[in-house]
């Protein structure tokens, strides 16, 4: 079918590689469920075509579209109009047109936000100390998510030092750096634990953690979501910690675009998230 011939509002997911993002599927879903006309396509952009799409991707018929590696920095910089987070992080995922004016959002933190509060509530109470693992794009929205959450205490563990101690620059309050090979003290007593790094992620070295000193009481959560239940979080629970999988940040993370490219706020339901699980397992068996 003619790209032209869709009814309603097109948007789409960016970046590159693309062809794994599940994005296509969760909009969809909303669009069928809540009997929305419209369509949400996944665009291959590499950083060299990505402007160009931008400035051109009204004319093809788009709303809007989501951001994903490596063009989020980008994406910022192209905005006209940008929210406080996406200013925070210097990194947008979400863009939508508002009369001739291109915004951007970044909402990474909210999916992260909102995944732990309704898989584990009072998660915020745990707080003492919070490691990250990874210095990324990623690393930096969950480190805002825990400023925002008043943690009081965060070091960044990761295998580039001064990647973490940038990144621990550009927030205010007590962040620590250090690398893996120290991390054993990093995560003596720690209350709270996420990987940001791609390790445990199919087809990538997974991540390998002695995790004895980590408190009994502590939440522990990646945000790697193929598989769902990494071997990162298959360790934590063999040690009777709390885990929470990444698969809810992704979902949250899309609601507040699908609001803006076609007018309403979709739910997360238990429906959508068996859907994709079960397209993660299919095609990682
Ligand atoms: P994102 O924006 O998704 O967070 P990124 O900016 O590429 O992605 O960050 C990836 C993170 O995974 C980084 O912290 C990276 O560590 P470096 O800063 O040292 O590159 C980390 N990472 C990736 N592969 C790794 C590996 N094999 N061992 C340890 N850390 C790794």
């Amino acid at each position: 079918m003619s790209d032209l011939l869709i009814d309603g509002p097109r948007a789409c997911v960016t970046g590159h590689p693309i062809a794994h993002s599940r994005s296509p599927m969760i909009h969809n879903y909303w669009l069928k469920t809540l009997n929305i006309k419209g369509h949400y396509d996944r665009v291959d952009t590499p950083p060299d075509i990505f402007p160009s799409f931008i400035r051109t991707m009204r004319d093809k018929g788009y709303v809007g579209c989501n951001v994903t590696l490596p063009n989020k920095e980008l994406a910022y910089q192209i905005a006209d109009v940008k929210t406080d987070r996406a200013n925070r992080l210097r990194a947008a995922n979400t863009l939508w047109f508002e009369g001739e004016r291109l915004h951007a959002d970044n909402t990474d933190i909210e999916g992260f936000l909102f995944n732990l509060d309704e898989r584990a509530p009072g998660w915020d109470h745990k707080l003492d100390k919070a490691v990250i693992l990874g210095a990324g794009g990623a690393a930096a929205a969950i480190i805002q998510a825990l400023s925002e959450r008043r943690a009081s205490k965060i070091i960044i563990v990761n295998r580039t030092l001064e990647k973490a101690e940038d990144l621990a620059r550009r927030f205010v309050g007590s962040i620590e750096t250090t690398s893996f090979e120290k991390i054993s003290e990093a995560l003596d007593q720690a209350t709270f634990l996420v990987n940001t790094t791609s390790l445990g992620m199919k087809g990538q070295p997974p991540l390998d953690l002695d995790l004895s000193r980590v408190n009994k009481n502590a939440l522990v959560t990646d945000i790697v979501y193929v598989p769902l239940i990494t071997n990162f979080l298959k360790s934590a629970q063999n040690r009777g910690l709390s885990i929470v999988d990444g698969l809810g940040m992704l979902l949250h993370q899309a609601a507040p675009g699908f609001e803006h490219w076609f007018g309403q706020r979709p739910h997360v339901t238990a429906e959508l998230r068996a859907l994709i699980e079960a397209d993660i397992s299919q095609v990682n068996p």
